[in-house]
């Protein structure tokens, strides 16, 4: 009789510990929780102000997001959806997120931001699997190539500066490293490209509701 009420004291205190446990964890969890999508807000928002001028819109642009459209999707091969600016629901510029499959190490993902009109604003690289000391100079904290891209009109007519100057275009390569400035460079290139050939598209964004 002892030995079942001891027994039963047993289960009772292992179940008593597992539901402290539990609760304890679950508390910690949603804690968690808020503070790092709360972190990943304030790191979202930092990136969006290196590509358009704050004062340049007034919405919150994860509020904006809209899939990528089928055409463009087919350049850009990223699943992350397009962001709009706007300036008191007049658009301001869109932020398009593109990937260059064709880095040193694979895949460059980029985020490119452009005004209604299809011009460049800027670019940022998000993520890359590039050597350090040769092809992650495509970061803005490593060095300033990727502010050449500021501010550059693009037109159908006018393509022939789209690559590195080994290749007779407009932008400097890396000593040593052709190959990660050329992906980027190019991938750009072929997202302003194909966003030129479908003019419709920026139109209709600028009645979206
Ligand atoms: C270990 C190693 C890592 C390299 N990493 C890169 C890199 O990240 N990006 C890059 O452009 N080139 C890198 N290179 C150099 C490329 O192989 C290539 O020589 C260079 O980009 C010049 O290309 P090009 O011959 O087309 O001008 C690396 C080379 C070696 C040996």
């Amino acid at each position: 009789m002892k030995t079942t009420r001891s027994i039963l004291d047993a289960v009772l205190r292992l179940l008593g510990f597992g539901i402290a446990t539990a609760l304890l964890l679950g508390g910690t969890y949603s804690f968690t929780k808020d503070k790092i999508s709360t972190q990943q807000e304030l790191a979202a928002q930092r990136l969006y102000s290196q590509l358009i001028d704050t004062n340049s819109y007034t919405n919150n642009l994860n509020e904006t997001a809209i899939d990528t459209p089928a055409f463009l999707a087919t350049v850009t091969h990223s699943d992350a959806p397009v962001l709009l600016a706007t300036n008191h629901d007049e658009l301001a510029a869109v932020l398009i997120p593109t990937d260059a499959l064709d880095g040193y190490s694979g895949r460059i993902k980029l985020l490119i931001a452009i005004d209604k009109h299809g011009n460049l604003l800027a670019v940022r690289v998000l993520a890359h699997r590039e050597t350090p000391g040769l092809g992650d100079a495509i970061e803005v904290s490593k060095s300033d190539w990727i502010l050449g891209f500021n501010n550059l009109p693009y037109s159908l007519e006018d393509r022939a500066g789209w690559d590195v100057a080994k290749y007779g275009g407009d932008f400097d390569q890396f000593t040593g490293a052709t190959v990660t400035p050329r992906a980027v460079v190019r991938q750009v290139e072929r997202t302003l490209n194909a966003i030129a050939e479908e003019s419709t598209w920026l139109k209709e964004l600028q009645t979206h509701e």
